[in-house]
């Protein structure tokens, strides 16, 4: 019989960073500072602090951010209306991950800068099929961030529409774009 100690997690535990965000992060030039939007729990913000980039990371609730060198933290509602809060081609890298809030899409795209890259990995419709998120609100719909890239002047660097397995079934869009 295995013992618990010696078996190996058949899923990535949710703490750790998305394999996407990872597969692409040297997309963001070395050093350079990284906004990680919706960061919730800062897997991705420790992650690009880890790598030496200064992070901003934004969230409503940003009680599980410790203070660290290079990390500035923003409480903000990405939602209540106001224009998003930071400037266009601020960032050499911006990440979003399991979050959407479609109004705000364009500016998050312009908020990478030239040189740099957006990494952003969310649910799509037909996750309602699996659970939540299950409203179209919060699922992008075939083909939007592609669009949402080139429409900000990204180019695509890779770009998937899918479904998968881990860390649970959910269906998924998600690309890594760079701004030339
Ligand atoms: C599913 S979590 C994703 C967290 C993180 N990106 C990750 O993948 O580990 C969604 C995050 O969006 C944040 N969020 C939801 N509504 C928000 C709003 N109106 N303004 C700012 N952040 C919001 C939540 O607080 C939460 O941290």
């Amino acid at each position: 019989m295995e013992q618990d100690g010696a078996m190996e997690p058949l899923v990535p535990p949710p703490e750790s960073p998305s394999p996407w965000v990872q597969r692409f992060a040297d997309l963001v030039p070395e050093g350079e500072p990284v906004l990680d939007v919706a960061c919730g729990g800062g897997r991705h913000t420790r992650w690009f602090l880890e790598r030496g980039h200064p992070v901003t990371a934004v969230d409503r609730n940003v009680r599980a951010l410790a203070p660290m060198p290079r990390l500035t933290v923003v409480e903000a509602d990405l939602e209540d209306g106001h224009p998003f809060p930071f400037a266009p081609a601020s960032f050499a890298g911006v990440v979003v991950t399991n979050y959407l809030w479609r109004p705000i899409l364009a500016a998050i795209v312009q908020c990478v800068a030239p040189g740099g890259a957006l990494i952003y990995e969310t649910f799509a419709l037909g996750n309602e099929r699996f659970g939540r998120p299950s409203n179209p609100d919060f699922l992008l719909a075939p083909g939007e961030l592609l669009d949402a890239a080139r429409a900000g002047g990204l180019r695509v660097v890779a770009y998937e529409d899918v479904v998968v397995d881990s860390p649970r079934p959910a269906a998924v869009q998600r690309i890594a774009a760079t701004c030339p």
